[in-house]
C-alpha cells in the first residue's frame, strides 16, 4: 500500500494531503527514527478520519483534525511506534545512485522554515521577516485560489510580502481605513495614486505647499497630458474656483510642508463632490496620532512612512490608507511598476509603529513648547504651528485634529538667510538634516533643501522665505530642545 508513495518527496505528500483534503495548508513534524526520519501531518481542522501517506526516503503520516496538545503527544508516540515497524517492513531506505540517504538531494532536504506563526499554536511576538521572492505552490488548487482571489496567498514579492501585509494592516488600523498599500517611498505612494486614477485630458489640482518632489513629478505628469493647477493653500476656501468639470483629483496636504498651513478637509471634500473629483490627502505631518483625514471626506490618505511612522531615520517606505476597493485599484499599479517595499524594511517600520502613538505624543507636546517659546522671541520674525491660537488655520485644526497638532512647526530667523544659517551652524543638540518624525529634533532651510528642486520663483510665490526654517520636533526633554534653541537664537 505504501510503495506508490516511494518515490515522493515531502513536499509531494504536503500537495497530495492539501489536494485530497482540500486544505490550505499542512504542517509536518519531524521525528528521528533509529535509521531515519518521519514526518508526522498535522493539517487545518477538518471532521476527516486520520489517513497515512508515504514518501521516499521518508515516511509520512498524516493525521487530519486538530487535537489538543495531550492526544497529539499520544499520537505522536503511536506513529513513532508505527514508523519503526514500517522501516523494518520497507528495509533501507530509497537513494538515487550515488547519493547517501544521509546527504539527500531532494527538495525536503532544503531547510525550508514552516510558517512559523502557526505549528502548535506558538507564535513569535514579532513579524517574521520572510524575505522570500518567490513561494513554492502548495497545489494548482492553491495557485487556482490565490489567483482567483479567493485567499490571500503569496507566491511573489513584488506582487505581495506576509510581513509587508502585516505592516499593511497595522497602518489601515491607525487611519481607520478598510486597508492600506505600503511602497517603497512616500513620493513612490504619491506617483502611484497618480498613475492609478489620472489620465489623458483629466485635470488635477495640486496646492504649492505640498512637499518640492511633488513639482518634478507634475512635470512628468504634464508631458503625460495631465493638465494641472497649483494654488496656494491659503486660497483653499476659494477651491471651487479652481475646479473644471474634468478635475479627476486634489492632492492636498494639512498641515502643509513646510509652512504648517491648515486646510479643511470637509470644505475640500464638497467642493469636490460637485466635479466628482477624489480627494487625496498626505497625513505626513499630521501623523494618524492626531487626524485621520478618511473621517473628513477624503478617497485616500497618504504617508511617506519613512517620518513619523518609521520613526528612526533608517528606513523609507510610502503609504496609502484606503477602502478594500481602492486598495484593489492601487494594487495592480504596485505590481505592475514594481514599487513594493523589501520586507526587511518592512519589518522596521512595523517595529516601529509599535512606539508610534507615544512618540508622536511627545513630538506634539515638545512642538507646542516650542512654539510658545518661539512665540514671544525677538529674534523669530514670523512662525507657523497650527497649535498657537494665532495660526489661521488654529480654528479648523482643532476640528480636524486631536490630541495635539503635531510635532512641526516653521519660522523665520531674523531677516536673512545668514541669520538663518548663523542659527542652525549655533545649534548643538538640534541635528542639521533633512527628513522630519524622527527621534531626534531635526531643522533645515526648506528654501535650500526640501524646496530644491522648484525654480527659485516658484519656491517663494507661496510664503517660504530664505530664512524660514523647519523643525521637526524629537522626542528628547522639552527642556533640552528649549536651552538649544535659546542660545542658537542669542548667537544671531
Ligand atoms: C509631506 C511629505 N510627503 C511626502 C514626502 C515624500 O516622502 P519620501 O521621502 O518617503 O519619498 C515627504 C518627504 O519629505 C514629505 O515631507
Amino acid at each position: 500500500m505504501l510503495t506508490p508513495y516511494l518515490e515522493k518527496t515531502a513536499t509531494d505528500v504536503c500537495r497530495s494531503v492539501c489536494e485530497a483534503y482540500g486544505l490550505h495548508q499542512a504542517y509536518f513534524a519531524e521525528i528521528i527514527g533509529p535509521r531515519r526520519h518521519y514526518l508526522v501531518g498535522c493539517g487545518e481542522p477538518t471532521t476527516e478520519q486520520p489517513s497515512q501517506l508515504a514518501l521516499s526516503e521518508r515516511i509520512a503520516f498524516f493525521w487530519c483534525g486538530e487535537l489538543p496538545p495531550g492526544q497529539r503527544d499520544a499520537l505522536r508516540e503511536r506513529l513513532q511506534g508505527l514508523a519503526e515497524r514500517l522501516e523494518d517492513e520497507l528495509g533501507a531506505p530509497h537513494a538515487p545512485s550515488g547519493v547517501t540517504a544521509e546527504r539527500p538531494l531532494r527538495k525536503e532536504a532544503r531547510n525550508v522554515m514552516p510558517d512559523p506563526l502557526t505549528p502548535y499554536g506558538n507564535r513569535p511576538m514579532v513579524t517574521p521577516i520572510v524575505n522570500a521572492v518567490n513561494y513554492e505552490y502548495a497545489s494548482f488548487e492553491v495557485l487556482r485560489q490565490i489567483t482567483d482571489g479567493e485567499i490571500d496567498g503569496y507566491t511573489y514579492h513584488r506582487d505581495d510580502n506576509p510581513t509587508v501585509r502585516e505592516v499593511e494592516h497595522n497602518i489601515a488600523a491607525l487611519e481607520g481605513a478598510e486597508d492600506c498599500i505600503v511602497c517603497t517611498t512616500g513620493m513612490a505612494a504619491c506617483t502611484m495614486v497618480y498613475l492609478t486614477y489620472l489620465h489623458a485630458g483629466d485635470h488635477l489640482l495640486l496646492f504649492h505647499d505640498t512637499y518640492g518632489a511633488h513639482y518634478k513629478v507634475s512635470l512628468i505628469l504634464e508631458r503625460m497630458g495631465i493638465d494641472i493647477t497649483w494654488m496656494d493653500a491659503d486660497g483653499a476656501a476659494r477651491i471651487d474656483e479652481a475646479l473644471r468639470p474634468n478635475t479627476r483629483l486634489i492632492f492636498l496636504e494639512t498641515p502643509s510642508n513646510p509652512l504648517c498651513k491648515i486646510i479643511d478637509l470637509r470644505q475640500v471634500r464638497e467642493a469636490a463632490d460637485k466635479v466628482g473629483a477624489m480627494v487625496v490627502a498626505d497625513n505626513t505631518f499630521a501623523t494618524p496620532y492626531h487626524q485621520n483625514p478618511l473621517e473628513f471626506g477624503a478617497d485616500l490618505v497618504v504617508h511617506s512612512a519613512t517620518k513619523a511612522l518609521g520613526g528612526h531615520n533608517d528606513i523609507m517606505a510610502g503609504a496609502i490608507a484606503c477602502s478594500k476597493a481602492h486598495y484593489n485599484e492601487l494594487w495592480f499599479t504596485r505590481q505592475a511598476i514594481g514599487t513594493t517595499l523589501d520586507a526587511y524594511s518592512a519589518f522596521l517600520l512595523n517595529r516601529g509603529l509599535k512606539t508610534f502613538e507615544v512618540r508622536a505624543a511627545a513630538m506634539a507636546h515638545n512642538a507646542q513648547r516650542v512654539a510658545e517659546f518661539l512665540a514671544g522671541h525677538p529674534k523669530v520674525s514670523r512662525l507657523s504651528y497650527p497649535g498657537l491660537p494665532s495660526h489661521p488655520g488654529h480654528e479648523v485644526a482643532q476640528m480636524q485634529m486631536s490630541r495635539g497638532f503635531g510635532g512641526m512647526v516653521s519660522f523665520d530667523v531674523g531677516g536673512n538667510q545668514d541669520d538663518a544659517k548663523e542659527f542652525i551652524n549655533s545649534l548643538k543638540l538640534i541635528c542639521h538634516a533633512v527628513s522630519l518624525g524622527a527621534t531626534e529634533t531635526l531643522i533645515c532651510i526648506p528654501y535650500l533643501t526640501t524646496m530644491l528642486y522648484l525654480p527659485p520663483e516658484r519656491r517663494t510665490t507661496f510664503g517660504v522665505r530664505e530664512n524660514t526654517v523647519r523643525l521637526s520636533l524629537g522626542i528628547e526633554p522639552a527642556e533640552h530642545i528649549l536651552d538649544d534653541l535659546k542660545q542658537a537664537l542669542d548667537a544671531v
